[in-house]
């Protein structure tokens, strides 16, 4: 692959980037290259959304979010390297300004949405996507849509009332939409490029554009460091001021995006997105929709891909327990040789798994055991937009209201998310009453030793282990199972009395 610039549109305008290094992020980018000081930054961890842009791509059928023929994205800036944007269009705040009577600002001040105004332009982009994507459906967002929409939004002056009702203001203004077709037509010029290969400074970003391009580099490049969405990649660079070696892009590869279902399994690629990957579980598992919704934030879910949360294999993702409890299993590849692993059975330790050198994951397949009993709870100290203390995921399959196979998964409760065996073991050939779950809840003590930290003492998460088991049982028991809890903040007011 031979070297070119980053190419990408901004500002209306084909942009191309020659002079900086691979982990530049878009973010610094924007305020001291194009001095375009609209996009924010407040934590650059993807945390706050102060530094929310747009990412618009064109559309190929296989994405959500599609506005004309565009996909559009919010993403945070802070986490995203620049080359990754290459191909693609990132659109600011200083866009959205540029459209006269834009109805998104106008109800930001009508409804007082702003106060210091430092976190206001990432609000901004977050409800244009919102705004644009609703406008394109005919629809109207419910204020808990909202709500979830601006997850990832943090504002420290207005109490977010305000905001809400802008967000909902915004629709009763005169119609006016982004000139998506223009960007369209700039992005149709940027299709017939090489894939990406860039070097500066020694440091090489490579976005082949095939499964098996792919396959092949990594295999000869063991040692690149893999980068699909960034989402924790981006905060090792930001605030571990890690090195990264070469990067090898995943991002590009248009086979890994897609989500299908084939064998009676869903398979979800390496490069589908967390929203693209948790929307498909849902359609399939209604149950884990507040799993989906409080999975991060809409612009960490947009960047960032399921697979990439397993293969990082932190000891409190929360992807791994739901798709342990569903039988998942990775479909691995190292060049042309493909193999299949039980998810639970990649984890090895710590931050340790058993990838071998050149090798990736290429995607997630679950079984569509859709009938069996199944539930995934997220114990964490804020609602949204935080990291678990305690992730439980369970599923188990009766017959005749005899447990006959169990999968319980705990996240948070040990180096690496595992299964609870002694636990299963303690339900399985049993009725599922509450004396089998009471000595399911003693067996927990053999298989976790959980650790005192910052989110939670050892005492705590043991306490709350037991508690969702006993929420899993009541929620399944054959005999009067409980309904299920809705947690919305704004469902009460969505249907006032
Ligand atoms: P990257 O950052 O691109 O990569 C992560 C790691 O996985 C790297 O080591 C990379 O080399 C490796 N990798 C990626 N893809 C592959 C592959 N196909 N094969 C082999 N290795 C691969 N996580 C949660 O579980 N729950 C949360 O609530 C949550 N909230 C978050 C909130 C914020 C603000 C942020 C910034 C992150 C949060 N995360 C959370 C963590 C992160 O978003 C997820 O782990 C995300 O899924 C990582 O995916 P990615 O594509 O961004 O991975
Ligand atoms: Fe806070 Fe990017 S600066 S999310
Ligand atoms: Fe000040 Fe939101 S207006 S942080």
């Amino acid at each position: 692959m031979n070297h070119r610039p980053i190419t990408f549109v901004h500002r209306g305008r084909v942009v191309s980037v020659d002079d900086a290094e691979p982990t530049r992020t878009l973010l610094d980018w924007l305020r001291e290259d194009a001095r375009c000081n609209g996009t924010k930054e407040g934590c650059a961890e993807g945390d706050c959304g102060a530094c929310t842009v747009l990412i618009a791509e064109l559309a190929d059928g296989a994405q959500a979010n599609v506005v004309g023929e565009l996909s559009i994205r919010p993403v945070n800036s802070c986490i995203q390297f620049l080359p990754a944007l290459d191909g693609k269009a990132v659109l600011t705040v200083e866009d959205v300004s540029a459209v006269p009577n834009q109805p998104v600002q106008q109800a930001m001040v009508e409804c007082h949405g702003s106060q210091c105004g430092f976190c206001t332009p990432g609000f901004i982009m977050t409800m244009t996507a919102t705004y644009e994507r609703h406008c394109e459906a005919g629809t109207r967002p419910t204020r808990q849509q909202l709500a979830d929409d601006l997850a990832g939004n943090l504002c420290r002056c207005t109490g977010y009332r305000p905001i809400l009702e802008a967000g909902q203001r915004m629709f009763d203004l005169p119609l006016a939409r982004l000139n998506t077709a223009a960007i369209a037509a700039q992005l149709r010029t940027l299709r017939g490029q090489e894939p990406l290969a860039y070097e500066h400074a020694g440091q090489r970003f490579q976005a082949p554009r095939t499964l098996d391009d792919f396959a092949r580099l990594r295999v000869d490049h063991p040692e690149a460091r893999l980068l699909a969405g960034c989402t924790d990649i981006g905060l090792w660079v930001n605030k571990q001021f890690r090195e990264l070696a070469d990067i090898l892009f995943i991002g590009e590869v248009a086979e890994l995006k897609r989500i299908t279902v084939h064998d009676h399994c869903l398979s979800i690629g390496a490069a589908a997105s967390l929203e693209d990957g948790w929307s498909a579980l849902v359609q399939h598992w209604p149950q884990l929709e507040a799993m989906w919704l409080r999975f991060a934030s809409p612009p960490v879910r947009h960047a960032g891909t399921l697979v990439g949360n397993l293969a990082n294999g932190s000891p409190i993702g929360d992807g791994a327990p739901v798709l342990i409890a569903l039988g998942a299993r990775l479909v691995m590849r190292r060049g042309a040789h493909v193999r299949h692993l039980p998810l639970e059975a990649f984890y090895v330790d710590y931050m340790k798994n058993r990838l071998a050198p050149g090798e990736f994951v290429q995607a997630v397949e679950v079984p569509l055991h859709i009938d069996r009993p199944m539930r995934a709870y997220k114990v964490s100290k804020r609602f949204d937009s935080d990291i678990s203390a305690v992730c439980g995921a369970f599923a188990i399959e009766l017959q005749d209201d005899r447990v006959l196979n169990a999968r319980f998964a705990y996240g948070g409760m040990a180096a690496i998310v595992k299964r609870a065996e002694a636990t299963e073991d303690a339900v399985i050939g049993r009725p599922w009453t509450e004396p089998t779950l009471l000595m399911a809840i003693e067996a927990l003590a053999n298989d976790f030793t959980p650790l005192t930290d910052l989110r939670a003492s050892a005492a705590y998460r043991a306490q709350v282990a037991a508690q969702l088991l006993r929420r899993f049982w009541l929620e399944t028991r054959p005999d009067q199972p409980l309904a299920a809890v809705r947690l919305d903040v704004w469902h009460e007011l969505r249907s006032p009395a």
